[in-house]
């Protein structure tokens, strides 16, 4: 059976308008060169201002367009906040949920982000929920321990149709924008570990999920840790704001889902 894979890059606070619209249609003209088979999905996730330019830029190339956080109330009085049906409403499929950055500078909980991810779920969106251990965690042999209350408390009292209609990503803190990637065996380590979880959070559908790395994932490592069989894609910061290496990844997974 062919693997499917997503491959998302998380744009952070970088691209105006301008530039998003520039980066989007470089992005959609490779991805559309590469004709990846419908099991290789591709995801950009620009910052709010720039989603819609960024929609226009990909219209026909089956490039999906994300937002990197949502509220979880549908309105209200809550300055500076965007909502999940306007998130939805803007044409985005995924909202990536409870990104290391939003927990450690934000102050995001995993009550917080269960509060989130149910909101995105019932208005249709697919949350991309992270997790992830910090160094000193990881040091302490704890990772496991970590990312399974992240998974429980987040993930609390959600009953889902189908797996697809949410994406775990494993997002080691360590290896975040650090050019230090999780070794392949790290990875696949923790993301079977993750299956394991969601499916005795979820049930059957957990065992389905997607799970994507991130931190640090480059065209050098991409074939690598992609072939590991619990990696289902990747949440890529860095190597997502140049079409060319974004592109590469979007390539070893197109090879990997054809061999
Ligand atoms: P880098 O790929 O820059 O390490 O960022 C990973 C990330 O945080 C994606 O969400």
């Amino acid at each position: 059976m062919a693997r499917t894979y997503l491959i998302a890059g998380n744009w952070k606070m970088h691209t105006t308008p301008a530039e998003a619209r520039t980066l989007a249609a470089a992005i959609a003209e490779k991805h559309s060169s590469l004709k990846p088979p419908s099991s290789v999905q591709t995801l950009i996730c620009p910052p709010y201002l720039s989603i819609y330019a960024a929609l226009e830029a990909v219209k026909g190339s089956g490039v999906h367009i994300g937002a990197q956080d949502c509220h979880f109330e549908t309105k209200g009085a809550f300055t500076g906040e965007i909502a999940p049906n306007m998130v939805k409403a803007s044409g985005c499929s995924h909202v990536i949920l409870g990104h290391s950055e939003r927990r450690q500078y934000f102050g995001e909980t995993n009550a917080l982000l269960n509060k989130k991810v149910r909101a995105a779920l019932s208005e249709g969106l697919i949350p991309i929920y992270c997790v992830g251990e910090t160094l000193a965690e990881r040091q302490e042999e704890r990772t496991l321990a970590v990312v399974r209350t992240q998974l429980v408390d987040g993930l609390k009292d959600i009953s889902l149709q189908s797996a697809s209609q949410l994406v775990i990503a494993y997002e080691p803190v360590w290896a975040i924008g650090t050019g230090l990637a999780a070794t392949a065996e790290q990875a696949q380590e923790v993301h079977a570990a993750i299956r394991g979880f969601l499916t005795e959070i979820l049930g059957a559908v957990g065992a389905e999920m997607l799970i994507l790395y991130g931190g640090s994932l480059k065209p050098d490592n991409a074939d690598e840790i992609l072939s590991k069989p619990d990696v289902n894609g990747g949440l890529i910061g860095g190597a997502a704001l140049q079409a060319d290496s974004f592109a590469a990844i979007i390539a070893a997974a197109c090879k990997l889902a054809a061999s």
